[in-house]
């Protein structure tokens, strides 16, 4: 990929937020048990917010600890994407909430939906406005409060998702080689129904006839979802390697979406990659869509597992279907 400047993460904030739901809470509230949520998912708690927070929260929280870590003005941030498929509202952006509560002056922005890939995708989409040279400092955010689209009463997908948010600052990189040096991104909306909030939308808008269809609540055929992941994971991941002359032993870190420990551990065993390499946090968080990624850069640094200079393979499947595999060189 020729790029005159390639972009790099130069700070990385995450929050969940306190409130832990274990899965023994869960036995206390549909047919189900720890051990078939622990073998099936690899799941054993997630974090879930109190009634009245909402994306745009998590999302400030985490923008807040990059920009700390970074030392940076809020106001020296030039765009902000919030990738999320929970925004606090339909419209406006959530990015704008986001630039309001962190009394950003002069940033534009907006949200990207692309559910579980959509931290991948707004990582790309920021470094690509850096590589370009119209930006300095962009803001990109995952932030999903999925607990407010479940229903309890749902076994099979309620068990699966948490509420967390991840940010990154993107900007230029120092050196050469350094940052984000390719991706692949696919989209197959054929996958559609596999996965989706069928109610609130254009398609079928809120009437008490979708609520009582229990319309606004994530709707997934598991099965259909596991088989496309475990296959496209490997196969994108497999491909980016390929075209950058780069080896699954020379992957010093890699970070997948969260979505099921099995996905994970199946593309790490196609690809061939060092056990040490894998970062897996699903057990602490669950599935939150795109708080994942994020969350797990930040497991794979508290592990000591993520540090400067390694290269980094981060890698997700979600609805839509929306696919992406992002290599990069870590520079923090
Ligand atoms: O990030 C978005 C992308 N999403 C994903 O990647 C999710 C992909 N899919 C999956 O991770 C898995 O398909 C699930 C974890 C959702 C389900 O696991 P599975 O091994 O595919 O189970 P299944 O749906 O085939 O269900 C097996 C059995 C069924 O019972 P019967 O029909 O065999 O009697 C289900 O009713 O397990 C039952 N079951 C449960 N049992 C206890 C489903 N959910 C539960 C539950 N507790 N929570």
């Amino acid at each position: 990929m020729s790029q005159l400047v390639r972009a790099q993460i130069t700070a990385l904030g995450t929050y969940v937020p306190p409130r832990v739901l274990t899965n023994s809470d869960f036995e206390k509230m549909v047919d189900t048990n720890d051990e078939w949520i622990r073998t099936r998912t690899g799941i054993r708690e997630r974090h879930i917010i109190d009634k009245g927070m909402a994306s745009s929260d998590l999302a400030v929280e985490a923008a807040r600890l990059a920009l700390a870590e970074r030392n940076l003005e809020g106001n020296e941030i030039e765009a902000i994407i919030v990738a999320t498929v929970t925004p606090d509202m339909l419209f406006p952006a959530t990015a704008c909430l986001v630039q309001h509560k962190l009394g950003i002056k002069k940033a534009w922005g907006f949200d990207l939906s692309a559910a579980c890939s959509a931290f991948v995708y707004a990582l790309q989409t920021g470094a690509q406005f850096v590589s370009t040279g119209t930006h300095r400092k962009v803001l990109v955010i995952g932030s999903d409060v999925m607990s407010s689209i479940l229903d309890y009463s749902d076994r099979a997908t309620s068990i699966l998702f948490g509420d967390g948010a991840g940010a990154v600052i993107v900007e230029p990189a120092a050196n050469h080689g350094d940052g984000i040096i390719d991706f692949i991104h696919e989209i197959d909306g054929s996958g559609a129904c596999s996965l989706y909030m069928p109610g609130g939308g254009s398609l079928h808008p809120s009437t008490h006839e979708t609520v009582d269809k229990r319309m606004h609540y994530v709707h997934q055929d598991g099965q259909a979802v596991f088989k496309f992941a475990v296959r496209k994971m490997g196969e994108v991941c497999e491909r980016l390697l390929e075209r950058n002359g780069a080896r699954a032993r020379d992957i010093d870190c890699f970070i997948p979406h969260q979505a099921n420990q099995r996905i994970i551990q199946a593309t790490a065993e196609r690809l061939g990659l060092r056990a040490e390499s894998v970062i897996i946090n699903i057990d602490r968080y669950g599935n939150t869509t795109a708080g994942t990624i994020p969350l797990a850069m930040a497991t794979a640094r508290q592990e000591g597992k993520l540090k400067k200079g390694d290269l980094v393979l981060l890698a997700s499947v979600g609805a839509g279907f929306t696919v992406g595999a992002t290599l990069l060189r870590w520079t923090i």
